[in-house]
């Protein structure tokens, strides 16, 4: 079978190279892919959210699954796009519908979600444009810290947490009179805040059976110690020690069976990743956010730690067939550490050239903002430049492989936070 991946960064390049294992594959292309991604598959100069380029594509190359990436194609509604045309009867795409991405795309819709089926979530309120004063009326009732989220989709960075109501109410003012996230705040969630630990938990689904992949931890903020800008993620553990398996069967009655659940009753049409942000709130999860893909650099531990044919999986997901088939995972640790341009998340450099990728780095290094320049060398193109995964019996050990391997990468004002792990540590 001939698969097209959607998308262009660390997640994808894991995506590919794991498909790139399976023996049910023949052609392989990622559209349109980084540096990294060239070395297991073809690169295609084709938009992922262009859907007539797409299109083209995957007739011209008799593509059977395509494997999209990026929540935008899909809150775009690539999926329905292909339900719809005749053309594409015969290739399958894994990814939800336009409405059932929208538990990603607006945080009311998922909050209503939560609420209708019973998914443990914070306490909450929406409010629009219209209504700031009830909204101000809202906070006084909560106590500090406010949590303040943008309905619609902003990159990771429509939440904001405030320790003072002044804060709370200038923040609210700025997002929902002065837009600050553009149309993504024309409604503002208000919720109660949650305290614990944070954990990612990723399931795949045909919308009726799911198997649950590796849980993660995310290190969201670009300092170390947890300070400073929220980035798109510096670096991620698979398997997250505070996670036991109590826990995990909490997740799995309270979170997971009622999700499916629900997009049952509603009909939202769900063959893709179910990617479950949580708090662990004294061994209680709460579900802090859905997303409808798989997580970045969430999919770079992940990914290594599936033992079974990755493309068999997105198939059965793909084909509503997922029943038939089975999930092994490997126990090792699996850590990654992202090494970005100085500057991200704010204002950075590209086009520097990266040295280090072919030596011996007993780890994995999957590539996110990068390219090849005309003489065929590897250049930075992104904030999030690479990642690199090492794996190990223990995080002690994984830590040690992977920031032995980072000594050996350099592209000018090269930077990643050096304590990935270190919390997890004992
Ligand atoms: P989100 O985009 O919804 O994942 O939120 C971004 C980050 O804000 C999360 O990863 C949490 O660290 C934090 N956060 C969001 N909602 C809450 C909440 N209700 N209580 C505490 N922290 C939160
Ligand atoms: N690492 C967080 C995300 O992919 O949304």
């Amino acid at each position: 079978m001939n698969v097209l991946i959607l998308g262009s960064g660390g997640r994808e390049h894991a995506i590919a190279w794991k498909i790139s294992k399976s023996q049910d594959l023949t052609n392989l292309y990622v559209a349109p892919g980084n540096a990294g991604t060239s070395d297991v598959a073809q690169n295609v100069d084709v938009s992922a959210t262009d859907f007539e380029q797409v299109k083209a594509f995957v007739l011209q190359k008799e593509i059977g699954l395509v494997v999209v990436g990026p929540e935008q194609p899909l809150v775009d509604g690539i999926v329905d796009y292909f339900g719809k045309d005749p053309d594409l009867i015969n290739t399958l795409i894994l990814g939800p519908s336009a409405r059932a991405s929208l538990l990603e795309g607006s945080k009311d819709f998922a909050k209503n979600f939560m609420k209708k089926y019973n998914v443990p979530t914070a306490a909450y309120q929406s409010f629009s444009r219209d209504q700031l004063e009830q909204a101000k009326a809202f906070l006084r009732q909560l106590k500090p810290p406010y949590v303040l989220k943008a309905d619609g989709l902003a990159a990771g960075k429509g939440v904001l947490i405030a320790n003072d109501f002044e804060q709370a109410e200038k923040a609210l003012t700025d997002m929902l009179v002065d837009e600050k996230f553009g149309v993504a705040s024309e409604v503002v969630v208000i919720e109660e805040f949650l305290d614990g630990m944070e954990c990612s938990v990723f399931a795949i689904t045909d919308g009726t059976d799911y198997k649950i992949l590796p849980v993660a931890k995310d290190y969201k903020r670009i300092g170390e110690g947890d300070t400073g800008l929220n980035t798109g993620g510096m670096g991620c553990v698979s398997p997250v020690p505070f996670v036991d398996e109590g826990f995990m069967q909490k997740v799995e009655s309270k979170i997971i069976k009622p999700t499916i659940k629900g997009i049952q009753m509603e009909n939202l049409k769900f063959n893709g990743f179910l990617f479950l942000g949580l708090m662990n709130v004294d061994g209680e999860p709460y579900v802090i956010e859905y997303n409808i893909r798989l997580g970045d650099p969430e999919a770079q531990v992940i990914l290594p730690r599936v033992k079974s044919d990755f493309l068999e999986l997105c198939l059965g997901a793909a084909k509503n067939e997922l029943a038939s088939t089975s999930i092994e995972i490997n126990d090792e640790y699996a850590l990654s550490v992202i090494a970005a341009s100085g500057g991200y998340p704010e204002k950075y450099e590209k086009q520097k050239q990266i040295s280090g990728l072919d030596e011996e780095l007993g780890a994995m290094i999957f590539q996110a903002g990068t390219t090849k320049d005309n003489r065929n060398i590897t250049i930075t193109s992104g904030g999030r430049v690479l990642a690199v995964t090492a794996m190990a019996e223990n995080i002690k050990q994984a830590r040690e492989k992977a920031y032995h391997a980072l000594e050996k990468i350099h592209f000018e004002k090269i930077y990643y936070r050096k304590d990935i792990g270190k919390d997890l540590l004992e």
